[in-house]
């Protein structure tokens, strides 16, 4: 039997993984305990989505069990050994503002949960090909020490500046830098999975984020940008910019799209690798871009007010470069692009406020 197990199966990432591999393996077993709703208020309760999939999946199977706990995860991984083919590991919490609320529970999920998994694959399931989800964050504010220019809608970097043509790529440190809590958590996790590739040999992936988004973000006024703005444009609920004059750049990437680069990884595994993965120059918005196709897109005017405080260690522009995923995997691309991805935050969106 082939099983794909996945961690955060409920969350944006987890639950594009469940119906894109419940038709390529046998059984999708899933693991999320909803703690998102923990961290971000009912509004981000992820037990809608988790009972989507099991009404849409019949091989799909839920286990409400925390990764921070081993005895939890430990009678999953003794029951499906070595038929699983496939880890998913997205179950984090991932705000890089309220970590700073509660740093312990911040690092037990994202680091100490990161190694649970690791070491539950190692010693049960150690063929399997293990992929994380990892963040931009890792790198901290460096790119904001990068040459950036000011346009009349974004900030751009250079023109001159080797990035600029396809974005930031793989070698930008992750050292000597502000993370916030939140980024200091995940390049543990994202150390230890590079770990586990290159000192045990295991197939191993770590998968670096800029903004992932699509239909199923539960989105939060802390976590899930485009999908909490789409939201406020919807209601009329106000929505706070912060700081940078609203002209912060994020490449965004839809859930489908870092998926597919999850199955073509697994196709052909390569141990310990790190790859950033975003929208690129395919994707990208500032602030105020992404509002006016928000607004355009909704009929509605956003209820904006401005702070001129930004958050701490927020990037100014961030735009991934996928060159180096894209040499390792020639057929993947962007099957989306941001309208594209928005049109379709905007229909999910409408269809569960009427519920
Ligand atoms: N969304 C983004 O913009 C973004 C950007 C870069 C990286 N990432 C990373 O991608 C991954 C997935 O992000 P997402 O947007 O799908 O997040 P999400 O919050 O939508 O999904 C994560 C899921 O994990 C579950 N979870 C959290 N802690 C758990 C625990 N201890 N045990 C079991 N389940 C738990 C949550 O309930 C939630 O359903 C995360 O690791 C995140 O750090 C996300």
């Amino acid at each position: 039997m082939n099983i794909a197990l996945i961690t955060g199966s409920a969350g944006l990432i987890g639950s594009e993984s469940v119906a894109f591999f419940s038709e390529k393996f046998d059984l999708i077993v899933g693991i999320d305990n909803n703690l998102r709703q923990y961290f971000f208020g009912e509004e981000a309760s992820t037990d809608w989505n988790r009972g989507r999939l099991t009404a849409d999946h019949a091989n799909y199977r839920h286990y409400h069990a925390d990764i921070r706990r081993t005895e939890e995860l430990e009678p999953i991984f003794k029951e499906y050994g070595s038929d699983i083919k496939l880890i998913v590991h997205t179950a984090a919490q991932p705000s890089h503002d309220w970590a700073a609320r509660e740093p312990f529970t911040d690092f037990t999920v994202n680091a100490n949960g990161t190694l649970n998994m690791l070491e539950m694959c190692r010693l049960h399931a150690p063929e399997s090909v293990f992929i994380f989800t990892s963040t931009n964050k890792v790198y901290g504010d460096n790119p904001n020490y990068l040459p950036l220019v000011e346009m009349e809608t974004r900030w751009e970097i250079d023109s001159r500046h080797p990035y600029y043509a396809n974005g930031i790529d793989e070698e930008i440190s992750i050292d000597h830098t502000k993370h916030s809590l939140f980024g200091a958590s995940k390049v543990a996790a994202d150390i230890l999975v590079q770990e586990y590739g290159r000192y045990f040999g295991m197939k191993t992936g770590v998968f670096r984020g800029g903004c992932l988004t699509g239909p199923n973000h539960s989105g939060a006024q802390l976590h899930g940008f485009l999908s909490y703005l789409m939201k406020c444009t919807i209601t009329g609920a106000p929505y706070t910019i912060f700081g940078y004059k609203g002209k912060q750049v994020r490449d965004n990437i839809h859930s489908h799209d870092l998926v597919n680069m999850f199955w073509h990884y697994y196709q052909a595994p390569r141990a310990g690798e790190v790859y950033n993965a975003g929208g690129g120059r395919h994707s990208n918005c500032s602030m105020i871009e992404a509002i006016a196709i928000c607004e355009e897109i909704s009929g509605n005017k956003l209820h904006c007010t401005y702070s001129e405080t930004n958050r701490i260690g927020d990037h100014i522009w961030y735009i991934s470069d996928l060159s180096k995923f894209m040499n390792h995997y020639p057929k993947w691309y962007w099957k989306y692009d941001l309208k594209q991805t928005l049109l379709q935050i905007y229909d999910g969106m409408s269809q569960r406020l009427a519920v």
